[in-house]
Parts: C-alpha cells; sequence; structure tokens
C-alpha cells in the first residue's frame, strides 16, 4: 500500500507520516508532501505528482488555516481549501484511491442546543468554515472518501493553543480566557491512529472525531496550568470581550455516533491528550519543555 500525506509540514500531517512509520510501512510507501513538493493549487503539478506516486491512499491534510487572516484574502484561502481540495479530489479518481480529508467544526454556526450530528445542517459563520464545507461538497462527489470533522488541534510540529498558554506563563499570572465557546480538543496523534484504522476499511462517509468531553476554552487553558503546576488565574471571559476578524460556533460540540455505528474506536479523553503531550514537549526539550520542568508539574 502506497500513501499520499499533504500538509506534512503541519501538525496533523506530521503524526499521520509518524503512526505509518510505527505500523512498520516502509518509508519507500509513504509519500510526505508540503507545499515545497507539490502546491494543491496547481492542477497539473497535482495531477502529475499524484499519477506519478499512484497512491492507495490520500491523506489530504493540507488547507488554509490562517481561520482570522482568511477573513481578508478569501479569495486566495478559498483557492487552497476549495480547488486544491478539487485537484487532489480529482487525482485520487484518476487513480482510484481512497481520500480522506480532513475539516473542521467551524461548518456549523454553533447555535444548536445539543451535539451536532454528522447531517445536522451545515451554516458557516467564517470565510475558513466555507471554504472548508466547498472542500467537503467536492469530495462528496467522489465515492472513496472519508470525511473526518476535527476541532480545536494541537500536535507537536506546529503551533497550537496548548503551546501559546505555556509561553503566556512565562510573563503572565492571569489571563481572561473565553468561557462561552466550548467544544472538545484533538490531539493529532490520537487521530492519526484512528485515521489510518479508517483507511484500512471501506467504511466511507462522513465522521466527527475529536478527544472525549467538552470544554470550554478557559477550562482547557485551566486544566494545561493545573496540571503542570504553574500558578495562573485564569477570569472566564465571553467571546464579545475577545473579538477576532472571524465568527466562531459557540457550540461545537460534535457527536461521535458516526464511529460507534462503524466500529471504530472513539478518541481517549482530552485531558489524558494534554498529558501525555506535556510529555512529548518534555522529549522535544524545546522552551516548552522549560517551563514545564521549571514549574515542576511533570516528573
Ligand atoms: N488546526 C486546527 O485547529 C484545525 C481545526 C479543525 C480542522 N483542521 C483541519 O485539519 C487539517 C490539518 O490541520 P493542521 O493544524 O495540521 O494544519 P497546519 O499545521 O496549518 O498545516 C497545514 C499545512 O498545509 C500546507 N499548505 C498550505 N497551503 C498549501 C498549498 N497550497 N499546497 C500544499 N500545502 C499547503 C501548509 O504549508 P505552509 O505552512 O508552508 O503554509 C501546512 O504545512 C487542515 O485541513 C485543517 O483545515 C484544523
Amino acid at each position: 500500500m502506497k500513501y499520499l500525506v499533504t500538509g506534512y509540514g503541519g501538525q496533523l500531517g506530521y503524526d499521520i507520516v509518524r503512526e505509518l512509520k510505527k505500523r512498520n510501512v516502509s518509508d519507500s510507501d509513504i509519500f510526505p508532501v508540503d507545499i515545497k513538493e507539490m502546491d494543491i493549487t496547481d492542477r497539473d503539478s497535482v495531477m502529475n505528482k499524484v499519477k506519478e506516486i499512484n497512491p492507495d491512499v490520500i491523506f489530504h491534510n493540507a488547507a488554509w488555516t490562517n481561520v482570522d487572516g482568511a477573513e481578508d484574502t478569501a479569495e486566495l484561502c478559498e483557492k487552497v481549501n476549495y480547488l486544491g481540495t478539487k485537484n487532489m479530489v480529482d487525482a485520487a479518481s484518476e487513480v482510484g484511491a481512497k481520500i480522506v480529508y480532513i475539516s473542521t467544526d467551524y461548518v456549523f454556526d454553533g447555535t444548536k442546543d445539543g451535539v451536532y450530528e454528522i447531517n445536522d445542517s451545515v451554516n458557516p459563520l467564517s470565510v475558513y468554515g466555507k471554504t472548508k464545507y466547498m472542500g467537503e461538497e467536492a469530495v462528496r462527489s467522489y465515492a472513496n472518501h472519508f470525511i473526518v470533522r476535527i476541532s480545536w488541534v494541537f500536535g507537536i510540529n506546529g503551533k497550537n493553543f496548548i503551546r501559546t498558554m505555556l509561553k503566556l506563563s512565562e510573563t503572565r499570572n492571569e489571563l481572561n480566557v473565553v468561557a462561552d465557546q466550548v467544544g472538545s480538543p484533538t490531539y493529532t496523534v490520537d487521530l492519526a491512529k484512528l485515521l489510518v484504522d479508517m483507511v484500512a476499511t471501506e467504511k466511507y462517509g462522513t465522521y466527527h472525531a475529536n478527544n472525549e468531553g467538552f470544554c470550554s476554552w478557559a477550562e482547557f487553558a485551566k486544566y494545561i496550568f493545573d496540571s503542570s503546576n504553574i500558578n495562573m488565574a485564569v477570569h472566564p471571559i465571553p467571546t464579545s470581550d475577545y473579538p477576532q476578524k472571524a465568527t466562531r460556533p459557540l457550540n461545537s460540540k460534535l457527536s461521535k455516533k458516526s464511529l460507534d455505528e462503524n466500529g471504530f474506536d472513539r478518541l481517549p479523553s482530552w485531558q489524558s491528550a494534554v498529558d501525555r503531550y506535556k510529555e512529548e514537549l518534555i522529549n522535544e526539550n524545546g522552551e516548552e519543555a522549560k517551563i514545564l520542568i521549571k514549574a515542576g508539574g511533570i516528573k
């Protein structure tokens, strides 16, 4: 089996490649690419590269992920998230590969009372959410697809909320954090395992997959600090007190019924994911490791 992984330079693509290697997939069967090797908006480049590799599976992670920036550069964002994805789908169809497309909770408007099921109507509030949904629709036109909606991502190969919170703790001892947006974090190590399991099946369709349990950003932050023994007062604030260019859904709770119905294991709890991620940060021995070790919250 040959695997093509787009967005290798980002958080999820990096961990999918690591997961494939952990499962003893030979290096010669893994094709990690990022914009340098294959710009997904360049149709000829995509077609040529995919035909040359002739993969059995495409993990399509590459995307325009600057959610606030997208509000000012809608055309560019659409080019990457919709046209780029359409190129990937057409190429997958040309070689008969399975395609996994990573989507987002931002396809919903967050007004539902309760958890979002996969078939609930979408109503994206941001350019990013709209273009990711356009990408979903392009992927749905091809039978052999998995669409996996995730949220609040963190992984070792990129910037994320946990890293930001740890950095802020160097200079601050109190923080205002949004408490009325509720959802679930997603650890790329846990998600990568599920995605590699998924592509071994033909259980095509749309899924929601993030770590188990719900929290607000303020609760997420509080857990990061408390579990690290970092003294930080987290003041819960409403979204209206933290204006951002792109509007986020207040309710991002995703139902995992589709995973259960298809016999896939749910991801571990988000607290366990944060704990294991901090161990990874310590092992990486970068800036955050110093902060964690100094706080003494990790043995
Ligand atoms: N991060 C989240 O909280 C979140 C939440 C829900 C869903 N998702 C989705 O999950 C997926 C993975 O997210 P992530 O956090 O791993 O993203 P990420 O770290 O931002 O990585 C995305 C990668 O895509 C690459 N890329 C951008 N434009 C490209 C182009 N035209 N051609 C080829 N590659 C291009 C980026 O390269 P450069 O760095 O060089 O631009 C980057 O390496 C994305 O599809 C995202 O939409 C993410």
